[in-house]
């Protein structure tokens, strides 16, 4: 055996042997051995809860790698819908499948004329793009009865074309919807993202031509928005996909879980949080309340990064890009200043606490037009493709259910009390 550790029961005086294998130890030898007693891993922290060959993540070297290639050379060379194919199928796509691929994405943006008008319409005026965005997504699985033939390989392939090929339609609906403006039909003859952007922003011109170093700002965003591994998303897709429900329902769950403000809405605190400092000069005063505790740097730190988050330096270089067609957003230099002064503070070093993915991205979006309400969502559009690629594993590692223990803390066996003697 080669790297192992050794669990003894100090009750019994019996041993298990147990081998480190990628990392990990498996908890079936530790179940034999203590059948009754559970870990108690609140928030799954030192979990892992399945093998994966998908995204490997080294918080302290600051690497991140999509099926082992770096996310600085994807970003760099790729474009999101090739991204999306490696995430999902496992290698990078010959110029073949690439076109089959895009095809198939391109042909399936379109949502069904009841969604857009019974369904989307049918929202408050002032309801929120991403509570639309999370409930029309679970909508979509009442359209293609089949979804629910999980172990079909060709219907599943359906099913994640048709999921990433509308959720930007459903977003940008959502998000038109908001604003009272009329809904946009998709143009098949646009890129991914210039699709989007025109779904977003046309009036009443033919052909909306997005800005092509906007469109492709923004394809960078969705590669590096892409997948994050076992993350508390990632996670609620693989629980809810263990009970064998459609992918849309499960993807549903996933982007609930994404709108949380501890997950998907670190964007938006961090623009408000810019906002308040004001200017270059209050960031030093600023900087001294968050370590006497008041407030956190937001932004900064992550559970998994002790370095530099590599989306982080992407999207810094990605932020310059889009302000020279947009202008300086005027929140950056009191993000730089932040972030300067930060780096150079002994609370934020000796924490190992550096600028996270979403320090500057909330600038790029809002430069770009987004209101706030919309950064969850455009983190919702692309990590659809990770969700999905995490369900097609699951599904043909054919998983058992996710179902955890607990250690029962409430009261005893307790006889019925009458309510005239409460
Ligand atoms: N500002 C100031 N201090 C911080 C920050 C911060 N942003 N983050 C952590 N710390 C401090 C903590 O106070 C703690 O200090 P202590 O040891 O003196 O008590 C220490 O650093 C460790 O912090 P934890 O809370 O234990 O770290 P954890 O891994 O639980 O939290 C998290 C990670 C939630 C990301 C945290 O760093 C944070 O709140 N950051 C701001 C919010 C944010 O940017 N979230 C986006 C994350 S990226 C994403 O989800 C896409």
């Amino acid at each position: 055996m080669g790297e192992s550790i050794t669990i003894t029961d100090n009750r019994t005086g019996e041993s298990v042997e147990i081998p480190i294998e990628y990392g990990g130890i498996s908890s079936e030898p530790f179940k034999k051995l203590l059948p009754g007693v559970w870990f108690e891993d609140e928030a799954f922290t030192a979990t892992a809860a399945t093998r994966s060959a998908i995204t490997d993540i080294d918080g302290d070297a600051g690497i991140l790698r999509y099926r082992g290639y770096p996310i600085e050379q994807l970003a760099e060379h790729s474009t999101y819908l090739e991204v999306a194919y490696l995430l999902i199928f496992g290698e990078l796509p010959t110029t073949e499948q690439l076109e089959q691929w895009t095809h198939d994405i391109t042909y399936h943006t379109y949502i069904h004329e009841n969604m857009r008008k019974r369904f989307l319409e049918g929202f408050h005026y002032d309801a929120h793009p991403m509570g639309m965005l999370v409930s029309s997504v679970a909508a979509l699985s009442t359209f293609y009865e089949n979804a629910k033939d999980i172990f079909d390989e060709e219907v599943r392939y359906k099913q994640i074309t048709r999921l990433i090929a509308k959720m930007p339609t459903l977003a940008a609906a959502a998000y038109r919807f908001s604003v009272g403006m009329p809904f946009v039909y998709p143009d098949n003859s646009l890129s991914f993202s210039a699709n989007f952007l025109s779904t977003m922003w046309k009036v009443a011109e033919p052909r909306y031509d997005a800005n092509p170093a906007l469109a492709k700002a923004l394809d960078v965003l969705f590669i590096l928005h892409a997948d994050h591994e076992q993350n508390c998303g990632t996670t609620a897709m693989r629980v809810v996909g263990s009970s064998h429900a459609d992918p849309y329902s499960a993807t549903a769950a996933a982007a609930a879980a994404l709108y949380g403000p501890r997950h998907g809405g670190a964007n938006e605190a961090v623009i408000k949080m810019l906002t308040e400092i004001g200017s270059p000069d209050n960031v030093p005063a600023f900087v001294e309340s968050v370590k006497q505790g008041k407030g956190r740097l937001q932004g900064f730190g992550h559970r998994v990064y002790k370095n530099y988050d590599p989306r982080a330096q992407i999207i810094k270089q990605t932020a310059d890009e889009v302000f020279e067609v947009t202008g300086k957003n005027p929140l950056l230099d009191i993000a730089l200043k932040l972030e300067e002064v930060a780096l150079s503070d002994d609370y934020f070093i000796s924490r190992k606490l550096y600028p996270n993915v979403d320090f500057y991205s909330g600038l790029i979006y809002q430069a770009m037009g987004f209101p706030t309400e919309m950064f969850t969502v455009l983190f919702a559009i692309p990590r659809t493709a990770g969700w999905l690629a995490h369900w097609q594993e699951l599904i043909e590692q054919d998983q058992r259910i996710a179902r955890p223990r607990q250690l029962y803390t409430g009261a005893g066996e307790r006889p019925y009390v009458p309510i005239s003697e409460r």
